[in-house]
């Protein structure tokens, strides 16, 4: 059962299917431009939509909104401190400031960052300077159906390489994303961030980790490598954390509040060149885009999520979904992740290519038959088509994720959601793929217009 009970509710949106429709061709099916009050289970991100616990109410009531030097930023400051072990800490509004501010910072134009799988905002800022983000993830990611439990894991060999190779003048950091969100969801192990960190070192290349989920990574460490049973995810947490350079992070995740980040950073020089472009364009740096009381909440948000009763309850969520899945004839993306769960749109709707997307055609369809809003992650989100409308690049997967937001679906909620995946696969023979009928040049899932293709 969630280890909490519920004390401030808000109403669920409940919709007919011609509402749904409609709604749905009013948008040109991109989910992303529905009406939240359209949506009656929102699994669109785990980002910012979690539930705040009293304590960080609480917490938000002693928030300091001095302009300098405020008392929210100290104890923000020594918390992240404690978690991280690096001194320079720099508040962002989220976790893609923080990308831009240390991107554009220390990246020149032609140079390369490697990462086990860069998010899309993360890639979408280094390209913004010019450069070139390469994806290295390990040969057990290729296998949705098998049970590994370190798919998040970086290719070791191919890191090697790459760091040693004809390039490496041009390698400017490595980047681990903890857990692995382009990659399902899945974690890295303390073993195979301990390898990357020596190599980086060995080559004398920042390794900086995208910190968004950091506490569900050390969680399944705790589960999946031996060496770390007896250790607590917070113990995990903090040992990875001090195995890199610095670090990356979304707050909206695993700081369990609605906006927040950080970048944080041993490097004193390089932290007061980030400085400068903080206070230009976030905020001054004891504030940097945030309310005070935001900065509170943070510090109480990163004590709780470590909370191992919590951590199992979201795990327990997360399996439960699965298993419905499953018991819908809908294969995941195994195993489960904690933050969210990854259908197989391309195996249960084989009849649609790749380039009519199966992973958004699943999508419209959770959403026609139960109001559910969910986000594709295949040819829609990495794929490409040149001036003819052919395909040009093809996703390797055609998946769907549905993420789930932190403390704020009950278990009859995910009951809920396996009712609809069911009768979603019952038909799933009679889906229609979609066509783009108007896109933009970068992130196109976002701002895409479709249509249904008819047979
Ligand atoms: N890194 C990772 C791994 C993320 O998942 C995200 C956001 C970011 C960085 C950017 O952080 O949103 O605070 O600017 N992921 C959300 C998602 C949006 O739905 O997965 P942000």
């Amino acid at each position: 059962m969630e280890p909490y009970r519920i004390k401030v509710v808000e109403p669920i949106p409940m919709t007919t299917r011609e509402q749904r429709e409609s709604a749905l061709a009013r948008v040109h099916y991109n989910l992303f431009d529905l009406r939240a009050d359209e949506v009656t289970i929102d699994l669109l991100t785990d980002s910012g939509t979690g539930a705040l616990s009293a304590a960080q109410l609480a917490a938000a009531m002693t928030g300091d909104e001095s302009y300098a030097g405020s008392r929210s930023y100290h104890r923000f400051h020594e918390a992240v401190q404690e978690l991280t072990g690096y001194p320079h800490i720099l508040p962002v509004h989220q976790g893609r400031a923080a990308e831009r501010i240390l991107f554009s910072t220390l990246l020149e134009p032609g140079q390369i960052t490697l990462s086990n799988t860069h998010f899309d905002t993360t890639r979408a800022n280094v390209e913004l300077n010019g450069c070139q983000a390469q994806d290295l993830p390990c040969p057990q990611a290729q296998d949705l159906d098998s049970d590994e439990p370190f798919k998040g894991n970086v290719d070791l060999a191919r890191l090697r390489a790459a760091l040693e190779g004809p390039d490496a003048s041009r390698i400017a950091l490595v980047i681990m994303t903890l857990t692995n969100n382009g990659g399902g969801g899945q974690p890295v192990s303390m073993e195979n961030l301990a390898q990357a960190a020596a190599l980086c070192r060995a080559n004398d290349v920042p390794l900086i980790l995208d910190a968004a989920r950091f506490a569900e990574n050390a969680w399944l460490v705790t589960q999946h490598e031996p060496a770390y049973k007896h250790h607590s995810p917070r113990q995990v947490a903090e040992e990875a954390f001090r195995l890199a350079d610095g670090c990356l992070m979304s707050a909206k995740k695993d700081g369990i509040v609605h906006i927040g980040g950080f970048l944080a950073l041993n490097d004193g020089a390089l932290a007061e060149r980030c400085e400068l472009l903080l206070i230009a364009t976030e905020g001054f740096p004891t504030y940097g885009g945030l309310a005070g009381r935001d900065l509170d909440m943070i510090v109480q948000g990163l004590s709780e999520v470590t909370d191992p009763a919590y951590l199992q309850s979201r795990a327990d969520a997360a399996g439960h979904l699965a298993h419905l899945s499953r018991a819908a004839g809908i294969s995941i993306l195994e195993p489960p992740g904690l933050h969210a769960l990854y259908l197989n749109a391309g195996r249960l709707l084989p009849h649609i290519r790749p380039h009519h997307y199966p992973g958004h055609a699943l999508a419209c369809q959770l959403y026609l038959e139960g109001g559910i809003r969910s986000v594709e992650l295949g040819s829609l989100y990495l794929g490409a088509e040149d001036a003819d409308g052919n395909p040009s690049i093809t996703a390797p997967y055609e998946l769907l994720r549905l993420a789930i937001p932190r403390r704020t679906y009950t278990q009859s909620h995910l009951n809920y959601i396996g009712d609809v995946l069911e009768k979603v696969a019952r038909n799933a023979d009679r889906i229609p793929g979609y066509r783009i009928i108007e896109q933009a040049p970068m992130l196109r899932h976002f701002r895409s217009k479709l249509e249904p293709v008819t047979p």
